[in-house]
Protein backbone atom coordinates (compact mmCIF):
# COMPACT_ATOMS: atom_id res chain seq x y z
CA UNK A 1 0.00 0.00 0.00
CA UNK A 2 1.24 3.40 -1.00
CA UNK A 3 0.88 6.27 1.38
CA UNK A 4 -2.29 7.00 3.78
CA UNK A 5 -5.32 6.36 2.88
CA UNK A 6 -8.95 7.80 3.85
CA UNK A 7 -11.74 5.83 3.53
CA UNK A 8 -14.93 7.85 3.89
CA UNK A 9 -17.39 5.30 2.13
CA UNK A 10 -19.13 4.95 5.64
CA UNK A 11 -20.32 8.48 6.05
CA UNK A 12 -22.22 8.70 2.44
CA UNK A 13 -25.32 7.77 1.12
CA UNK A 14 -26.90 5.38 0.70
CA UNK A 15 -24.68 3.25 2.80
CA UNK A 16 -25.19 5.15 5.61
CA UNK A 17 -28.98 6.78 6.22
CA UNK A 18 -28.71 10.39 5.84
CA UNK A 19 -25.01 10.52 5.13
CA UNK A 20 -23.86 12.81 2.14
CA UNK A 21 -24.74 12.46 -1.04
CA UNK A 22 -21.82 11.95 -4.12
CA UNK A 23 -23.78 15.34 -5.90
CA UNK A 24 -23.15 17.52 -2.43
CA UNK A 25 -19.03 16.55 -2.97
CA UNK A 26 -18.99 18.14 -6.26
CA UNK A 27 -21.22 21.07 -5.53
CA UNK A 28 -22.08 23.50 -1.93
CA UNK A 29 -19.24 21.10 -0.44
CA UNK A 30 -16.68 21.54 -2.87
CA UNK A 31 -17.31 24.96 -2.86
CA UNK A 32 -17.32 25.50 1.16
CA UNK A 33 -13.80 23.58 1.05
CA UNK A 34 -12.29 25.62 -1.71
CA UNK A 35 -12.98 28.55 0.42
CA UNK A 36 -11.51 26.88 3.26
CA UNK A 37 -8.48 26.53 1.26
CA UNK A 38 -7.78 29.26 0.13
CA UNK A 39 -7.81 31.18 3.31
CA UNK A 40 -5.67 28.20 4.95
CA UNK A 41 -3.20 28.41 2.34
CA UNK A 42 -3.62 32.88 2.64
CA UNK A 43 -2.48 32.23 6.50
CA UNK A 44 0.19 29.84 5.27
CA UNK A 45 1.39 32.57 2.64
CA UNK A 46 1.27 35.04 5.99
CA UNK A 47 3.34 32.61 7.85
CA UNK A 48 0.75 32.00 10.44
CA UNK A 49 0.81 28.60 9.97
CA UNK A 50 4.45 27.54 11.25
CA UNK A 51 3.80 24.46 10.92
CA UNK A 52 3.53 24.00 7.46
CA UNK A 53 7.01 25.13 6.90
CA UNK A 54 8.86 22.51 9.68
CA UNK A 55 8.49 19.41 6.98
CA UNK A 56 11.27 21.53 5.01
CA UNK A 57 13.14 22.83 8.06
CA UNK A 58 16.55 21.20 7.71
CA UNK A 59 19.01 22.98 9.20
CA UNK A 60 17.15 22.45 12.07
CA UNK A 61 16.87 18.98 12.23
CA UNK A 62 20.64 18.88 11.53
CA UNK A 63 20.88 20.55 14.65
CA UNK A 64 18.17 17.85 16.24
CA UNK A 65 20.15 15.29 15.26
CA UNK A 66 23.61 16.38 15.77
CA UNK A 67 22.49 17.22 19.75
CA UNK A 68 20.49 13.99 20.17
CA UNK A 69 23.66 12.02 19.03
CA UNK A 70 25.69 13.79 21.69
CA UNK A 71 23.24 12.99 24.14
CA UNK A 72 22.13 9.84 23.54
CA UNK A 73 26.17 8.79 24.00
CA UNK A 74 26.22 10.47 27.59
CA UNK A 75 22.24 9.61 29.02
CA UNK A 76 20.60 6.33 30.33
CA UNK A 77 17.02 8.29 30.82
CA UNK A 78 15.99 11.16 28.97
CA UNK A 79 12.74 13.03 30.95
CA UNK A 80 10.71 15.32 28.61
CA UNK A 81 9.36 17.46 30.95
CA UNK A 82 6.52 19.63 29.07
CA UNK A 83 2.43 19.45 29.21
CA UNK A 84 -0.48 20.04 26.39
CA UNK A 85 0.71 20.71 23.17
CA UNK A 86 4.52 20.35 24.70
CA UNK A 87 4.05 16.36 25.72
CA UNK A 88 1.15 14.91 24.25
CA UNK A 89 3.18 15.21 20.56
CA UNK A 90 6.02 13.54 22.07
CA UNK A 91 4.39 10.31 24.32
CA UNK A 92 2.48 9.79 20.81
CA UNK A 93 6.13 9.84 18.83
CA UNK A 94 7.59 7.22 21.75
CA UNK A 95 4.43 4.98 22.13
CA UNK A 96 3.88 4.54 18.63
CA UNK A 97 7.88 4.58 17.06
CA UNK A 98 9.12 3.06 19.91
CA UNK A 99 6.44 1.03 21.48
CA UNK A 100 4.75 0.06 24.84
CA UNK A 101 7.96 -2.10 26.32
CA UNK A 102 10.78 0.50 25.10
CA UNK A 103 11.54 1.47 28.63
CA UNK A 104 11.54 -1.91 30.29
CA UNK A 105 13.74 -3.58 27.37
CA UNK A 106 17.76 -4.38 28.12
CA UNK A 107 20.33 -1.77 27.07
CA UNK A 108 21.26 -3.94 24.04
CA UNK A 109 17.37 -4.70 23.56
CA UNK A 110 17.13 -0.65 22.77
CA UNK A 111 20.79 -0.90 21.12
CA UNK A 112 22.28 1.32 23.85
CA UNK A 113 19.70 4.54 23.08
CA UNK A 114 18.53 6.08 26.50
CA UNK A 115 15.03 4.99 28.21
CA UNK A 116 12.19 8.03 27.41
CA UNK A 117 9.81 9.57 30.05
CA UNK A 118 7.35 12.29 29.12
CA UNK A 119 6.12 13.65 32.55
CA UNK A 120 3.44 15.91 31.53
CA UNK A 121 0.88 16.07 34.95
CA UNK A 122 2.71 17.64 38.06
CA UNK A 123 1.35 14.26 40.35
CA UNK A 124 3.96 14.23 43.00
CA UNK A 125 3.04 10.39 43.63
CA UNK A 126 4.47 10.05 39.58
CA UNK A 127 6.83 12.15 39.61
CA UNK A 128 8.71 10.93 43.23
CA UNK A 129 8.42 7.16 41.60
CA UNK A 130 10.41 8.62 38.46
CA UNK A 131 12.95 10.50 40.11
CA UNK A 132 13.25 6.98 42.74
CA UNK A 133 14.32 5.06 39.77
CA UNK A 134 16.55 7.13 37.97
CA UNK A 135 20.61 7.92 38.02
CA UNK A 136 20.89 11.66 38.49
CA UNK A 137 24.40 11.24 36.94
CA UNK A 138 22.85 9.61 33.55
CA UNK A 139 19.50 11.62 33.28
CA UNK A 140 19.28 14.14 30.84
CA UNK A 141 15.61 16.70 31.15
CA UNK A 142 14.35 18.51 28.01
CA UNK A 143 12.70 21.03 29.22
CA UNK A 144 9.89 21.97 27.06
CA UNK A 145 8.02 25.33 27.59
CA UNK A 146 6.61 27.58 24.49
CA UNK A 147 5.34 30.51 26.81
CA UNK A 148 8.75 29.50 29.03
CA UNK A 149 6.21 29.62 31.79
CA UNK A 150 3.91 27.00 32.17
CA UNK A 151 3.29 26.33 36.31
CA UNK A 152 3.14 22.50 35.47
CA UNK A 153 6.41 22.06 33.75
CA UNK A 154 8.08 25.00 35.31
CA UNK A 155 7.36 23.62 38.74
CA UNK A 156 8.71 20.08 37.62
CA UNK A 157 11.87 21.83 36.37
CA UNK A 158 12.69 23.79 39.45
CA UNK A 159 12.38 20.35 41.21
CA UNK A 160 14.81 17.86 38.77
CA UNK A 161 17.12 21.09 38.91
CA UNK A 162 17.44 20.58 42.68
CA UNK A 163 17.45 16.77 42.35
CA UNK A 164 20.19 16.91 39.89
CA UNK A 165 22.58 19.39 42.07
CA UNK A 166 21.74 17.46 45.17
CA UNK A 167 23.97 14.99 43.57
CA UNK A 168 25.70 16.21 40.50
CA UNK A 169 28.42 19.04 41.41
CA UNK A 170 26.57 22.34 40.38
CA UNK A 171 28.57 23.42 37.16
CA UNK A 172 28.16 19.94 35.81
CA UNK A 173 24.43 20.04 36.67
CA UNK A 174 23.48 22.33 33.57
CA UNK A 175 24.75 19.91 30.93
CA UNK A 176 21.94 17.48 32.10
CA UNK A 177 19.34 20.22 30.78
CA UNK A 178 18.49 20.86 27.37
CA UNK A 179 15.41 23.79 26.97
CA UNK A 180 13.29 23.50 24.07
CA UNK A 181 11.17 27.17 24.13
CA UNK A 182 10.42 30.28 22.13
CA UNK A 183 13.39 31.30 19.92
CA UNK A 184 13.64 35.25 21.97
CA UNK A 185 11.20 34.89 24.65
CA UNK A 186 10.50 33.63 28.07
CA UNK A 187 11.49 32.77 31.88
CA UNK A 188 13.31 29.14 30.03
CA UNK A 189 14.70 31.24 27.59
CA UNK A 190 16.13 33.92 30.60
CA UNK A 191 17.62 31.39 32.11
CA UNK A 192 19.31 29.40 29.24
CA UNK A 193 21.21 32.11 28.11
CA UNK A 194 22.45 33.51 31.62
CA UNK A 195 23.67 30.07 32.31
CA UNK A 196 24.44 28.64 28.96
CA UNK A 197 22.52 25.58 28.79
CA UNK A 198 21.46 23.94 25.15
CA UNK A 199 18.48 25.17 24.00
CA UNK A 200 16.40 24.04 20.74
CA UNK A 201 13.66 26.66 19.43
CA UNK A 202 9.73 26.13 19.07
CA UNK A 203 9.75 28.51 15.75
CA UNK A 204 7.40 31.78 16.96
CA UNK A 205 4.45 30.85 14.62
CA UNK A 206 4.45 27.30 16.03
CA UNK A 207 1.84 26.74 18.63
CA UNK A 208 2.08 23.67 21.21
CA UNK A 209 -0.22 21.96 19.68
CA UNK A 210 0.74 22.29 16.31
CA UNK A 211 4.88 21.77 17.15
CA UNK A 212 5.01 18.01 16.94
CA UNK A 213 7.16 18.16 13.97
CA UNK A 214 8.88 20.76 15.39
CA UNK A 215 12.19 20.16 18.12
CA UNK A 216 9.62 19.31 20.56
CA UNK A 217 8.71 16.10 19.40
CA UNK A 218 12.11 15.37 16.82
CA UNK A 219 14.15 15.46 19.88
CA UNK A 220 13.02 13.33 22.17
CA UNK A 221 12.84 11.30 19.15
CA UNK A 222 15.51 11.15 17.44
CA UNK A 223 17.45 10.61 21.22
CA UNK A 224 15.91 7.14 21.14
CA UNK A 225 17.31 6.91 17.26
CA UNK A 226 13.79 7.42 15.49
CA UNK A 227 15.00 9.42 12.33
CA UNK A 228 13.50 12.70 12.24
CA UNK A 229 13.80 12.73 8.20
CA UNK A 230 11.36 10.25 7.99
CA UNK A 231 9.00 11.60 9.80
CA UNK A 232 9.11 14.91 8.26
CA UNK A 233 9.06 13.45 4.95
CA UNK A 234 5.85 11.45 5.65
CA UNK A 235 4.78 14.96 6.63
CA UNK A 236 5.96 16.50 3.71
CA UNK A 237 4.29 13.92 1.46
CA UNK A 238 1.10 14.62 2.98
CA UNK A 239 1.39 18.28 2.94
CA UNK A 240 1.70 17.93 -0.96
CA UNK A 241 -1.29 15.65 -1.30
CA UNK A 242 -3.50 18.61 0.17
CA UNK A 243 -2.18 21.28 -1.45
CA UNK A 244 -5.36 21.14 -4.41
CA UNK A 245 -8.16 22.91 -3.07
CA UNK A 246 -9.77 19.49 -5.16
CA UNK A 247 -12.01 17.86 -2.29
CA UNK A 248 -12.63 14.84 -3.29
CA UNK A 249 -8.85 14.69 -4.12
CA UNK A 250 -7.68 16.17 -0.75
CA UNK A 251 -7.58 13.94 2.00
CA UNK A 252 -7.53 16.00 4.89
CA UNK A 253 -9.97 18.71 3.31
CA UNK A 254 -12.52 15.64 2.91
CA UNK A 255 -11.92 14.94 6.78
CA UNK A 256 -12.22 18.38 8.32
CA UNK A 257 -15.72 19.19 5.70
CA UNK A 258 -17.53 15.95 6.23
CA UNK A 259 -17.07 16.04 10.10
CA UNK A 260 -17.83 19.92 9.85
CA UNK A 261 -20.61 18.45 7.80
CA UNK A 262 -22.02 16.06 10.65
CA UNK A 263 -21.63 18.69 13.29
CA UNK A 264 -23.47 21.39 11.48
CA UNK A 265 -25.69 19.69 9.42
CA UNK A 266 -26.42 16.34 11.26
CA UNK A 267 -25.68 17.39 14.39
CA UNK A 268 -23.10 15.49 15.10
CA UNK A 269 -20.72 16.94 17.05
CA UNK A 270 -18.85 13.91 18.79
CA UNK A 271 -16.01 13.50 16.75
CA UNK A 272 -14.40 9.60 18.26
CA UNK A 273 -11.00 8.71 17.32
CA UNK A 274 -10.40 4.89 17.82
CA UNK A 275 -7.39 3.08 16.62
CA UNK A 276 -7.01 -0.43 16.66
CA UNK A 277 -3.23 -0.53 17.97
CA UNK A 278 -2.36 0.37 21.15
CA UNK A 279 0.78 2.25 20.09
CA UNK A 280 -1.45 4.54 18.65
CA UNK A 281 -3.92 5.34 21.44
CA UNK A 282 -1.24 8.40 22.25
CA UNK A 283 -2.45 9.82 18.89
CA UNK A 284 -6.14 9.79 19.65
CA UNK A 285 -5.07 11.67 22.88
CA UNK A 286 -3.17 14.24 20.90
CA UNK A 287 -5.57 14.56 18.77
CA UNK A 288 -7.92 15.23 21.28
CA UNK A 289 -6.23 18.13 22.31
CA UNK A 290 -5.83 19.73 18.32
CA UNK A 291 -8.98 19.25 17.61
CA UNK A 292 -10.90 20.45 21.15
CA UNK A 293 -8.49 23.69 21.74
CA UNK A 294 -8.41 24.73 18.23
CA UNK A 295 -12.15 24.34 17.82
CA UNK A 296 -13.78 25.06 20.71
CA UNK A 297 -14.15 28.23 20.95
CA UNK A 298 -16.66 30.73 21.83
CA UNK A 299 -16.70 33.55 19.46
CA UNK A 300 -15.71 33.41 15.56
CA UNK A 301 -13.66 35.10 13.68
CA UNK A 302 -16.29 37.76 13.17
CA UNK A 303 -17.01 38.44 16.98
CA UNK A 304 -19.97 36.95 17.15
CA UNK A 305 -20.81 34.27 19.91
CA UNK A 306 -21.41 30.84 19.35
CA UNK A 307 -22.73 27.83 21.36
CA UNK A 308 -21.65 24.75 19.07
CA UNK A 309 -18.78 23.04 17.98
CA UNK A 310 -16.94 19.57 17.75
CA UNK A 311 -16.08 18.04 21.06
CA UNK A 312 -13.21 15.01 20.16
CA UNK A 313 -13.27 11.53 22.20
CA UNK A 314 -10.30 9.68 22.33
CA UNK A 315 -11.15 5.32 21.86
CA UNK A 316 -9.02 2.66 21.63
CA UNK A 317 -9.96 -0.73 19.60
CA UNK A 318 -10.64 -3.68 20.80
CA UNK A 319 -11.25 -2.39 24.49
CA UNK A 320 -13.73 0.12 24.13
CA UNK A 321 -15.74 -2.73 22.22
CA UNK A 322 -16.07 -3.55 25.67
CA UNK A 323 -16.99 -0.28 26.52
CA UNK A 324 -18.38 2.68 24.69
CA UNK A 325 -19.59 0.80 21.82
CA UNK A 326 -22.88 0.05 22.95
CA UNK A 327 -23.41 4.00 23.52
CA UNK A 328 -21.78 4.49 20.17
CA UNK A 329 -24.41 1.84 18.21
CA UNK A 330 -27.43 2.60 20.36
CA UNK A 331 -26.86 5.97 22.14
CA UNK A 332 -27.52 9.28 20.86
CA UNK A 333 -27.18 9.89 17.12
CA UNK A 334 -24.84 12.64 17.69
CA UNK A 335 -21.21 10.83 16.84
CA UNK A 336 -18.90 10.75 13.91
CA UNK A 337 -16.24 7.53 14.44
CA UNK A 338 -12.98 7.64 12.94
CA UNK A 339 -11.08 4.19 13.01
CA UNK A 340 -7.49 4.01 13.05
CA UNK A 341 -5.71 0.63 11.22
CA UNK A 342 -2.95 -1.11 10.15
CA UNK A 343 -1.95 -2.97 6.99
CA UNK A 344 0.84 -4.24 8.34
CA UNK A 345 0.82 -4.79 12.27
CA UNK A 346 4.83 -6.37 11.71
CA UNK A 347 4.78 -8.22 15.18
CA UNK A 348 2.56 -11.16 14.63
CA UNK A 349 1.35 -13.42 17.41
CA UNK A 350 0.41 -16.19 15.99
CA UNK A 351 -3.11 -18.53 18.06
CA UNK A 352 -2.42 -21.41 18.62
CA UNK A 353 -4.85 -24.34 17.87
CA UNK A 354 -6.40 -26.01 20.90
CA UNK A 355 -9.79 -27.46 22.13
CA UNK A 356 -10.88 -28.00 18.72
CA UNK A 357 -14.14 -29.68 19.78
CA UNK A 358 -14.92 -26.25 21.97
CA UNK A 359 -16.65 -23.53 19.34
CA UNK A 360 -15.92 -21.13 21.52
CA UNK A 361 -12.32 -21.29 20.75
CA UNK A 362 -11.62 -23.14 18.08
CA UNK A 363 -12.53 -20.86 15.35
CA UNK A 364 -9.33 -18.69 16.63
CA UNK A 365 -7.11 -21.33 16.23
CA UNK A 366 -4.09 -20.71 13.27
CA UNK A 367 -5.42 -17.23 12.89
CA UNK A 368 -2.99 -14.25 14.63
CA UNK A 369 -4.17 -11.42 17.14
CA UNK A 370 -3.06 -8.98 14.60
CA UNK A 371 -5.85 -10.41 12.60
CA UNK A 372 -8.38 -10.63 14.98
CA UNK A 373 -7.85 -6.75 15.79
CA UNK A 374 -7.87 -6.35 12.58
CA UNK A 375 -11.34 -8.45 11.63
CA UNK A 376 -12.52 -6.74 14.74
CA UNK A 377 -12.17 -3.28 13.28
CA UNK A 378 -14.03 -4.15 10.18
CA UNK A 379 -16.54 -5.87 11.60
CA UNK A 380 -17.45 -2.74 14.45
CA UNK A 381 -17.32 -0.21 11.15
CA UNK A 382 -20.22 -2.17 9.62
CA UNK A 383 -21.97 -2.77 12.07
CA UNK A 384 -22.10 0.83 12.96
CA UNK A 385 -22.99 1.38 9.65
CA UNK A 386 -25.96 -0.91 9.38
CA UNK A 387 -26.91 1.10 12.61
CA UNK A 388 -26.70 4.03 10.44
CA UNK A 389 -23.84 5.56 12.34
CA UNK A 390 -21.78 7.09 10.22
CA UNK A 391 -17.99 6.08 10.03
CA UNK A 392 -14.52 6.65 8.56
CA UNK A 393 -11.48 4.74 8.27
CA UNK A 394 -7.53 6.20 8.40
CA UNK A 395 -5.25 2.98 6.81
CA UNK A 396 -1.40 2.77 7.82
CA UNK A 397 0.03 0.73 5.78
CA UNK A 398 2.38 -0.02 8.88
CA UNK A 399 3.34 2.24 12.18
CA UNK A 400 6.34 3.86 11.01
CA UNK A 401 7.63 7.38 11.36
CA UNK A 402 7.06 8.00 7.86
CA UNK A 403 3.79 6.75 7.83
CA UNK A 404 2.92 8.64 11.32
CA UNK A 405 4.45 12.42 9.41
CA UNK A 406 1.62 11.42 7.10
CA UNK A 407 -1.09 10.84 9.72
CA UNK A 408 0.07 13.81 11.77
CA UNK A 409 0.02 16.16 9.17
CA UNK A 410 -3.24 15.35 8.38
CA UNK A 411 -4.69 15.82 11.24
CA UNK A 412 -3.05 18.94 11.31
CA UNK A 413 -4.36 20.26 8.12
CA UNK A 414 -7.47 18.89 8.52
CA UNK A 415 -7.91 21.02 11.95
CA UNK A 416 -6.62 24.34 10.41
CA UNK A 417 -9.12 23.43 7.42
CA UNK A 418 -11.62 23.23 10.06
CA UNK A 419 -10.95 26.47 11.77
CA UNK A 420 -12.02 27.91 8.37
CA UNK A 421 -15.08 26.32 8.09
CA UNK A 422 -16.59 27.16 11.25
CA UNK A 423 -15.17 30.61 11.28
CA UNK A 424 -13.02 30.25 14.39
CA UNK A 425 -9.11 30.81 14.78
CA UNK A 426 -7.56 27.71 15.36
CA UNK A 427 -4.33 28.57 17.00
CA UNK A 428 -5.70 30.37 19.85
CA UNK A 429 -6.58 29.07 23.04
CA UNK A 430 -8.24 32.12 25.24
CA UNK A 431 -10.47 29.98 27.53
CA UNK A 432 -7.63 28.75 29.05
CA UNK A 433 -6.25 31.68 30.12
CA UNK A 434 -8.66 32.78 33.79
CA UNK A 435 -7.83 29.59 35.20
CA UNK A 436 -3.97 30.40 34.89
CA UNK A 437 -4.58 33.85 36.14
CA UNK A 438 -6.51 32.23 39.41
CA UNK A 439 -3.73 29.54 40.01
CA UNK A 440 -1.39 32.13 39.83
CA UNK A 441 -3.13 34.01 42.47
CA UNK A 442 -3.93 31.99 44.60
CA UNK A 443 0.11 30.78 44.47
CA UNK A 444 0.86 34.54 45.26
CA UNK A 445 2.78 34.91 41.93
CA UNK A 446 4.16 37.97 41.59
CA UNK A 447 1.84 40.75 39.97
CA UNK A 448 -1.10 38.25 40.06
CA UNK A 449 -4.31 39.22 42.37
CA UNK A 450 -5.47 37.19 44.79
CA UNK A 451 -8.93 36.01 43.70
CA UNK A 452 -12.01 36.10 45.56
CA UNK A 453 -13.46 32.64 45.23
CA UNK A 454 -16.50 31.80 46.53
CA UNK A 455 -16.73 29.66 49.71
CA UNK A 456 -18.28 26.63 49.79
CA UNK A 457 -21.52 26.25 50.96
CA UNK A 458 -21.91 23.77 53.24
CA UNK A 459 -25.96 22.83 52.54
CA UNK A 460 -24.47 21.34 49.13
CA UNK A 461 -21.91 19.73 50.29
CA UNK A 462 -22.49 15.74 52.06
O1 LIG B 1 -1.45 23.70 22.44
C1 LIG B 1 -1.16 24.59 23.23
O2 LIG B 1 -0.83 25.71 22.86
C2 LIG B 1 -1.14 24.30 24.70
O3 LIG B 1 -1.69 23.05 24.97
C3 LIG B 1 0.29 24.36 25.24
O4 LIG B 1 1.08 23.43 24.55
C4 LIG B 1 0.34 24.07 26.73
O5 LIG B 1 -0.50 24.93 27.42
C5 LIG B 1 1.76 24.21 27.24
O6 LIG B 1 2.25 25.47 26.95
P1 LIG B 1 3.79 25.78 26.93
O7 LIG B 1 4.38 25.05 25.79
O8 LIG B 1 3.88 27.26 26.76
O9 LIG B 1 4.35 25.33 28.24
Amino acid sequence: MDGLKFDFCNLMEPRVEGGVSAHRLGADLADRFRAAHASVEASRQAGSLGFLDLPYAAETVDRVVALADGFAQWFEDVVVLGIGGSGLGATALKEALLGPAWNAWSDERRDHFPRLHVVDNPDPHTFRALLDRLDPARTLFNVVSKSGATAETMAQYLVAREWVESAVDAHKARGHFLFTTDPSRGALRQIGEAEEIPMLPVPENVGGRFSVLSPVGLLPAAVCGIDPRELLAGAAAMDDRCRTDELTRNPAGIFATLLHQADTEQARPIHVMMPYADRLRPVALWFQQLWAESLGKAVTLEGESRLTGPTPVAALGATDQHSLLQLLMEGPQDKVVVFVRVDDVEAEVRIPERHPGIGALAYLGGHTLGHLLDVECFATAEALRRAGRPNATVTLARVGARELGELLMLLQLATVYAGALYGVDPLDQPGVELGKQLTYGLLGRDGAERPDMLEPDEAWIL
